[in-house]
């Protein structure tokens, strides 16, 4: 049975305890008690009564199909926690990257699907981490891999196969870039029900790839589950500036404007072994939240361009899912020129064309050593032309009045690998094949690989 992340699956311990509460639990049940128990994910102890902190939930069955033409984790659903690691590539040759995406296609596969992990003679380390017990539930796990413009110079000749937009993410006016948060050969992103899935999957990668990946930096983010409810439209989830943050966002599972948007199609003039992929842009956006908590109402909605109870835009509808009309408000009197909504997308028919799907989420990282909440949005989004998806819409936002309260600190461009077609194929093959074809695996020279035997 499918469920969706906002559905989380009774677990058998609440079963357990409703079902065998009998007529005392029946009060029990009704009591503010077992009403704190219940929203606080605590039970109540048997013989005591007292509440305790064992959790309600495990991690849920639910599994995302990672086999196709597309990998998942683009279009697939959002599930409420998400990871975006960046790594250095540290294999050295073609041979080797060939064996590192064969080995994260295994992991993938292990880790997507689920299942019991191996026993091990104890004398050797356990082979996972244990954070999710010796049973691997899939979690709605996707982990999704994209390569870095780095990878594509001259260690493993795959230079003249570049996707013809991929480059380093260069800094907009706005940004104070900290190089370790920036770049990298290859980014996973991995999004699941809960964090420790997610954090049980990366280090399972880490685990298995000792001598190919080397850890660059890494951003983890929530997105608050949205109930639904009945006979009305899902609402977006809310970012850290309280705002409703999706709405606009184009429709996931229309495939056919995905195929437009998303998925780099054989018409696009790029190499032959991209069709299938996509460009993912990664921003790690601080927010200044106390500044903004400190802002009139009515000026937060400008910056925006949407009512903040609402997120409705601000030339009238009823809710988020209203559609703006600039073309009657040209001077900006209802939505200001420079709202954001207004810039990111005017809704003209020149700028149709640099839409692109956004997948965020909120990020908490602490506190600044000047003593201010460290939040944001870990920014995520895919497009099938990165020029014409987020770097156009970036440069109209660049300037824009939201810039007050927020900093891109990090991030990168990253072109997404397609999909592992069936259980022989593997990640990249197309792009290794390819690669063979042009020019063989090219070998170290003969000063670097050390003394003979
Ligand atoms: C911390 C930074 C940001 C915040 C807080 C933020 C917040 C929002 C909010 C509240 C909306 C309105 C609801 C919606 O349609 O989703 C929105 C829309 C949008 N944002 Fe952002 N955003 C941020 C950064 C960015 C960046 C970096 C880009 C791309 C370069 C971007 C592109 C868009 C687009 C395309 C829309 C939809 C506009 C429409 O079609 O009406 N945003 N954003």
């Amino acid at each position: 049975m499918s469920r969706t992340p906002s559905q989380p699956p009774q677990s058998p311990s609440r079963r357990r305890l409703l079902g065998g509460l009998g007529v005392a639990g029946a009060a029990l049940a009704a009591s503010p008690l077992a009403a704190a128990a219940t929203r606080a994910g605590a039970a109540p102890d048997a013989d005591t009564g007292h509440v305790t902190d064992a959790p309600l939930s495990a991690h849920s069955d639910q599994h995302v199909a990672w086999l196709g033409q597309h990998q998942a984790g683009i279009t697939t659903p959002r599930p409420a926690s998400g990871l975006l690691a960046s790594f250095y590539v540290l294999a050295e040759d073609r041979p080797a990257l060939e064996r590192l995406f064969r080995l994260l296609t295994d992991r993938i596969a292990f880790l997507t699907e689920g299942g019991d992990e191996p026993v091990l003679d104890p004398k050797l380390p356990p082979a996972s981490s244990g954070l999710l017990g010796p049973h691997i539930s899939p979690d709605a796990l996707t982990i999704t891999v994209s390569l870095g413009e780095s990878l594509f110079d001259d260690r493993f000749g795959l230079a003249a196969l570049k996707p013809l937009h991929l480059q380093q993410m260069r800094a907009h006016p706005n940004d104070a870039l900290d190089a370790s948060l920036c770049h990298g050969d290859l980014s996973i992103q991995f999004c699941a029900n809960t964090p420790d899935t997610h954090l049980n999957a990366l280090r399972d990668i880490i685990k298995n790839t000792p001598d190919l990946l080397s850890l660059a930096w890494k951003q983890e983010g929530t997105v608050p589950p949205v109930p639904a409810v009945r006979g009305q439209p899902p609402q977006s989830a809310r970012n850290f500036l309280g705002f409703r943050d999706g709405s606009a966002n184009p429709d996931a599972a229309d495939a056919r404007q995905m195929d437009t948007l998303v998925w780099v199609g054989a018409e696009r003039g790029e190499p032959t072994w991209a069709v299938g992929g996509s460009y993912q842009a990664v921003r790690i956006i601080r927010n200044f939240v106390e500044r903004w908590d400190r802002t009139p109402l009515q000026e937060q909605e400008a910056i925006m361009g949407r009512r903040k109870a609402d997120g409705a835009p601000l030339d009238g509808g009823r809710d988020e899912h209203a559609v703006p009309d600039f073309s009657r408000d040209p001077h900006g009197q209802r939505t200001p020129m420079d709202a954001h909504i207004r810039l990111a997308n005017p809704r003209t028919a020149d700028t149709a064309r640099n839409l692109i799907l956004r997948r965020p989420f909120n990020y908490s990282n602490g506190v600044t050593r000047s003593g201010q909440l460290d939040m944001g949005l870990l920014f995520i989004c895919y497009q099938a032309d990165l020029e014409q998806g987020f770097l156009a819409v970036q440069r109209r936002l660049d300037g824009e009045p939201l810039e007050e309260y927020i900093k891109p600190v990090g991030g990168g461009f990253f072109y997404t690998l397609p999909g592992v077609r069936d259980r022989g194929d593997w990640l990249g093959s197309a792009l290794l094949q390819a690669a063979d074809a042009v020019a063989p695996a090219p070998t170290q020279p003969a000063s670097d690989q050390g003394p003979s035997a």
